[in-house]
């Protein structure tokens, strides 16, 4: 059996203490994040600096000695190296070129030439799979298909995603044609990823949860599944991480539906519906809501405890139902591990 907690737990088993992690651990609410943005210029440079980037992956394991380290990257780097434009707007978010016809489409690149601009990624993961603590897994990570080509076809963040749907329902031979290229190039940059040091892979699908019972199979299930057999069969045994976000009841089946070894849950989801639901079929990452990392105090210590609690019968990764916001308190982060680890 493996060593290292997350790995422990991510191979079914159940331990007394929880291995702890945060999504978007390392980002703004850390000064030194700041401070390394600051010196790297913006958000996308620091991204593309292996040392900087590295560094700021490691600044929370550091600071707090999570369990695992994730890789820093963004998940919109994928469409960036398949020829989209992508800069990033202070206070707004990401902008992308947009892909509402096929003219956009075929400018794209092919899902093999990724590689020539996400490598510097791949000399991150190389740099941090040296320096990272011993105890410390190493996860690497993408966008969900679905859940990038919002972000492509929209050209922004989008609260319903209703360009996506738009394009998904109006013409679904370009949907679908896009929803292949970014399947395709996903699973050469987690292969990549892989091949440089990563010990995990996480797949996320923020907005799953908009696509309604019949799309969720099409668009979040299947590239999932796919995604995860070919990652399989490349390097067998890599543990693999699904996030389908706000899935509901959809959560049920998924790790058998897609091959996931853990589902990562948001904060939506009743802790003891997801015991009988979810993890009755094998790991679960999640769910603190991550208000508590700002609001802190009594609340955050009970509902981190309620929640260790509620999944202490079978394995879990601790975790929040989505990532730390900028206006967290480090400090809560303390208090938080020092509720599960007491
Ligand atoms: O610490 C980590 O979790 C690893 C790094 C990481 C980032 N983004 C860094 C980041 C990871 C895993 C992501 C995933 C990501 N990126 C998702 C999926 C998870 C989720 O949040 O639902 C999505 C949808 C994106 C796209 C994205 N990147 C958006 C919408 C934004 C702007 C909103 C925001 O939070 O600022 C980003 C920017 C981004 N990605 C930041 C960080 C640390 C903030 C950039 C900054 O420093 O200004």
């Amino acid at each position: 059996m493996a060593s290292k907690t997350i790995l422990r737990a991510l191979a079914g088993e159940t331990q007394a203490v929880p291995p702890a992690w945060l999504m978007r651990q390392a980002g703004r609410y850390l000064p030194e994040y700041r401070a390394t943005r600051a010196q790297a210029g913006d958000f996308l440079s620091l991204c593309y600096n292996p040392e900087l980037a590295a560094e700021v992956t490691l600044q929370p394991i550091r600071r707090f000695g999570f369990d695992a380290a994730i890789l820093f990257a963004d998940i919109l780097l994928v469409p960036q190296a398949l020829g989209a434009d992508l800069w990033f707007v202070t206070g707004e978010g990401p902008r992308l070129s947009t892909i509402d016809a096929q003219a956009h489409f075929d400018v794209l690149k092919p899902a093999a030439a990724v590689h020539d601009t996400l490598s510097p990624i791949y000399e991150t993961v190389r740099i941090l799979s040296r320096e990272l603590p011993a105890e410390t897994t190493l996860i690497g990570f993408a966008g969900a298909p679905w859940t990038v080509a919002t972000y492509m076809i929209a050209g922004r963040g989008t609260p319903d995603q209703a360009p996506a749907h738009a394009l998904r329902t109006g013409n679904p031979a370009l949907f679908d044609a896009l929803m292949e290229r970014i399947t395709e190039a996903t699973i050469e940059y987690l292969s990549a990823q892989v091949d440089a040091g990563a010990e995990v892979v996480k797949l996320f699908d923020s907005w799953a949860g908009s696509l309604p019972a019949d799309a969720f199979q099409q668009y979040a299930v299947a590239p999932a599944r796919r995604i995860i057999a070919e990652l399989k069969k490349r390097h067998p045994g890599l543990p693999i991480i699904a996030f389908p976000r706000e899935a509901g009841p959809a959560y049920e089946g998924f790790a058998k539906a897609t091959g996931a070894d853990c589902v990562a849950l948001d904060n939506s989801v009743d802790a003891e519906w997801a015991v009988a639901h979810v993890q009755k079929d094998g790991c679960v990452q999640g769910n603190l809501d991550p208000k508590l990392m700002v609001t802190g105090g009594q609340k955050l210590i009970d509902e981190a405890k309620r929640i260790k609690a509620a999944f202490a019968g079978g394995p879990h990764i601790f975790n929040l139902g989505h990532g730390i916001t900028p206006d967290a308190d480090p400090e809560n982060v303390n208090v938080l591990l020092e509720a599960i680890r007491g």
